[in-house]
């Protein structure tokens, strides 16, 4: 496979160990006999999703799916020109989250957006709790506070992240670890 110049930060194995981790954590925190609704954030979280859940130990879990589009958002602010990011949700689940724990699994909390979306979204439809899991979060970048409840890594550092779900032009998301381009 050709790739754009990019070196490898977290290996399938790395990725394999810390994923069942957080399953073993969160099934400690949520298996209490009431469903858990655990939503993909499609398409980035996908293959993170797919291998958390076979870590989460419990006959509680139902799948269900959204996706999402973020845009900037150019908007006069006292005279000046700022802008914002906007989330729109381009498709909606299927399960009722009412009286339900929901789990978003999300791919990398960047300016937070788009988790701080969702967690709103999910209070405001009577789940029992909203938890967040993510696989990347870049502290550096945040825009708005968030908290996440399950972070798998963090990157201290700017960067752009490609493989295991993270694409750049939709490309490189079958990669099996997770790769930092670099422009050197
Ligand atoms: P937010 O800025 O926290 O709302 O994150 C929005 C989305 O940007 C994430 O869910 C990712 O899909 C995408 N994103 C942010 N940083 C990267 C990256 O380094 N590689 C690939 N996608 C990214």
């Amino acid at each position: 496979m050709n790739l754009p110049k990019s070196k490898v930060v977290f290996s399938a194995e790395e990725l394999n160990a810390r994923i069942k981790e957080l399953g073993a954590q969160i099934t400690a925190d949520l298996n209490d006999g009431k469903p858990i609704v655990c939503v993909c954030v499609l398409r980035g979280a996908v293959l993170f999703f797919a291998d958390l859940m076979k870590y989460i130990d419990s006959d509680q879990v139902v799948f269900d799916f959204v996706t999402l589009c973020s845009y900037e958002n150019a908007l006069a602010v006292g005279g000046n020109m700022q802008t914002t990011g906007k989330i729109k949700l381009i498709q909606d689940m299927r399960e009722s989250v009412e009286g339900k724990h929901v789990l978003v699994v999300e791919d990398i909390v960047d300016s937070g957006n788009t988790v701080a979306y969702l967690r709103q979204y999910f209070e405001n439809k009577n789940a029992i709790d909203v938890k967040i899991a993510c696989l990347l979060d870049k502290p550096m970048t945040r825009k708005v506070p968030v908290d996440v409840d399950y972070v798998a890594f963090t990157l201290e550092r700017p960067a752009y992240i490609i493989g295991y779900g993270l694409d750049d032009d939709q490309k490189y998301r079958n990669l099996n670890a997770i790769y930092e381009m670099v422009t050197d």
